[in-house]
């Protein structure tokens, strides 16, 4: 078992760059396991040479993935999607995935493996999303159960799915759609402080085989978020109530675009509450102080103002 080496599963993603970046200054090699190897190389520059290297993995190759884990003393699995597209079903991307990874750490000796799961992953839950992430997280207790399992509430950073949808939509679109009315309540969570959650938990014998929450410091509702959209793009945007039954229906022309903004799905995983449930531990347990999402977001949506500077990405 070689030291201080970690494979990231989807490290180019989203959360994937800030934790390449947090585990280079934290001297890991860290070997970047995704289908498209080049979509990574902008990460290599986070580290000194040779010490990130990105390489082709789909995680639905059971050898592929054994052999992305090999010469690893940790692994972290970040794959995951919000919709379905051919090959990549909830099933194959999410659960059997999740098993693969699981089953090829255990048997190639990594000590520890981190598995990003999200907040309302349930076997009993309406959306197909959140029962594939409790369904994973089943397959990685059962062949890796010293696994320390996250499950966060919405990301928000830079390059978010969540703040930077609705302030483009903002741009565009004289309404901003309040769901169901706006009152489901979310916790956003800041990237920095996953990144970091993860980074400890790979260094932490306190999570072995422990579940957090990660939720930020304040709990909103969807109507209060979709308030901070327009008032740091400054748009003139009027929040309109939408009934579920006419999301949905939208939702069913909107998911055959190639990049859906809005799935029947996603409408099921919206009428949830999708905060920390107060039963597990969370960024506090980890001596992470929470980032409120007030001081950040406004740092990135202001480039959808009128004559906004388009913003960099920052790293933590
Ligand atoms: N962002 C959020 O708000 C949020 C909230 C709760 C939970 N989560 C969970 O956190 C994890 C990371 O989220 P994220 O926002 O960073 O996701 P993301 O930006 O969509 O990144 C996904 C990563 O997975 C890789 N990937 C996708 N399919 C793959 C496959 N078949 N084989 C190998 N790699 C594959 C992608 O690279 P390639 O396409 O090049 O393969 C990419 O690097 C996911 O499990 C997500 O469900 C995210």
């Amino acid at each position: 078992m070689a030291s201080r080496q970690v494979t990231v599963f989807g490290g180019s993603g989203f959360i994937g760059r800030y934790l390449v970046k947090r585990l280079a200054d934290d001297g890991w090699r860290i070997v970047i396991a995704v289908r498209d190897p080049e979509a990574a190389h902008f990460l290599k520059p986070l580290g000194d040479v040779g010490q990130i290297v990105a390489i082709p993995v789909d995680v639905g190759d059971k050898q592929a993935v054994r052999n992305a884990v090999a010469g690893s003393s940790a692994a972290v699995n970040l794959v995951g999607i919000l919709y379905e597209r051919g090959r990549q079903t909830f099933a194959r991307t999410h659960v059997e995935a999740a098993r693969h990874i699981a089953e090829a750490a255990a048997d190639e000796g990594c000590g520890r493996l981190v598995h990003i799961s999200a907040i309302g992953a349930s076997a009993t839950s309406p959306a197909a999303y959140a029962r594939s992430k409790a369904a994973a997280e089943a397959n990685v207790a059962q062949a890796f159960p010293g696994a320390t399992i996250l499950r966060p509430s919405i990301v928000f950073g830079p390059e978010d799915g969540f703040f930077n949808l609705f302030a483009r939509m903002a741009v565009v679109s004289p309404v901003l759609p309040l769901f169901g009315g706006g009152m489901t309540r979310f916790q956003p969570v800041h990237v920095c402080d996953v990144a970091s959650a993860i980074d400890r938990c790979l260094d932490t014998s306190a999570s072995v085989g422990t579940t957090y929450e990660l939720g930020g410091p304040t709990v909103y509702t969807f109507s209060q978020l979709m308030q901070i959209v327009v008032r740091e793009t400054r748009r003139r945007c009027l929040l309109l109530a939408l009934p579920y039954g006419v999301a949905s229906l939208m939702a069913a022309f909107l998911q055959f675009l190639p990049v859906p903004p809005l799935t029947p799905d996603q409408v099921r995983l919206m009428k949830i509450d999708n905060v920390a449930g107060g039963g597990l531990p969370g960024l506090k347990d980890l001596g992470i102080n929470p980032t409120a999402a007030e001081v950040v977001v406004p740092t990135y949506l202001a480039r959808y103002r009128r004559g906004g500077l388009r913003g960099r990405p920052k790293f933590c």
